[in-house]
């Protein structure tokens, strides 16, 4: 039922590597997790092990009145994968339309997707205000902001807190009130971090604010095609503490079968084309 969106109003931040990340936690704790690419990037499917020649996907086959159920992706994970798939620049200019100008062309396949209960869909989403995440976000249960902890990120922070990021009105202000704050690549003890980190803390006021530490082996493990929260490390560490805190505040009920042996993260890495 419940849905987690990775938004941004910046590109490049982490949204990917953390949702792919927090994802895979889900998926492991015992979580049925349905994972959903709204970025035209189709970058999600990359951290999951899926080939990068495999371009199907969910929304940009949408158009064709596709299902969802049409469109998932097994991965090894264990994430039901929705990527993006590849759009030609003409026909994603059309997707966008189309979303635009019929938001329930999409909002009412999500609202399928959430139907069953104990169903965990991760949201994926482009930077900026895209009419694919307004069709999504009002759906979501917790709006899962990224930023750097830089001074153009910091910048950002009093207009997520208001809400006026996500638009104006009393929409906007709902939704403003289920985001919390994730500053990735977190540098400890340096002065900036700590400012922007404190200023958050001050400006979301009661909202969460998480940190994930910046870490080489969160970029390198992508290259490796595995996920970071399977290793050892401050970014591992932080990714795995974000997913518990996103468990949390979804309130999701403790899987039935939870004792039964789950996927492992090591499992994951033999799949692809792991160097
Ligand atoms: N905590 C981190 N430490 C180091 N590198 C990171 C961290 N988080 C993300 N990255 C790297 O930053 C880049 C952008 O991340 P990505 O998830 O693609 O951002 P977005 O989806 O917001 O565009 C990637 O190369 C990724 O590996
Ligand atoms: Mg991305």
């Amino acid at each position: 039922m419940p849905l987690v969106a990775f938004v941004s109003p910046k590109g490049g931040v982490g949204k990917t590597t953390l949702a792919a990340n927090v994802a895979a936690v889900l998926a492991a704790q015992g979580h049925e997790v349905v994972g959903l690419d709204l970025d035209p990037q189709n970058a999600l499917r990359l951290h999951l092990g899926v080939p990068i020649h495999e371009e199907g996907g969910f929304l940009a086959r949408m158009a064709e009145g596709l299902s969802w159920r049409d469109c998932v992706r097994p991965t090894r994970a264990a994430i039901s994968l929705l990527p993006h798939g590849h759009a030609e620049p003409k026909a994603a200019l059309d997707l966008t339309r189309l979303v635009l100008e019929q938001p329930e062309v999409l909002a009412s396949q999500v609202r399928d997707m959430l139907s069953v209960p104990q169903r965990v869909v991760v949201v994926d989403a482009p930077p900026g205000p895209t009419p694919a995440l307004s069709a999504v976000l009002p759906l979501a249960d917790v709006i899962c902001v990224v930023l750097l902890a830089d001074s153009g990120s910091a910048s950002f922070i009093p207009s997520i807190a208001s809400g006026r990021f996500l638009g104006r009105g009393t929409l906007a202000a709902r939704s403003a009130q289920k985001a919390m704050l994730v500053l990735n690549q977190v540098e400890l003890g340096s002065p900036l971090s700590d400012a922007v980190l404190e200023f958050a803390q001050q400006t979301m006021g009661d909202r969460p604010v998480s940190a994930v530490a910046r870490d080489p082996a969160v970029a390198e493990a992508l290259a490796d095609r595995r996920l970071p929260v399977e290793g050892t490390g401050p970014g591992s560490d932080d990714l795995a503490l974000l997913a518990e805190r996103i468990e949390g505040l979804l309130a999701l009920a403790v899987p039935q079968d939870r004792d039964k042996p789950r996927p492992t993260f090591s499992a994951l890495a033999s799949w692809g084309h792991r160097r």
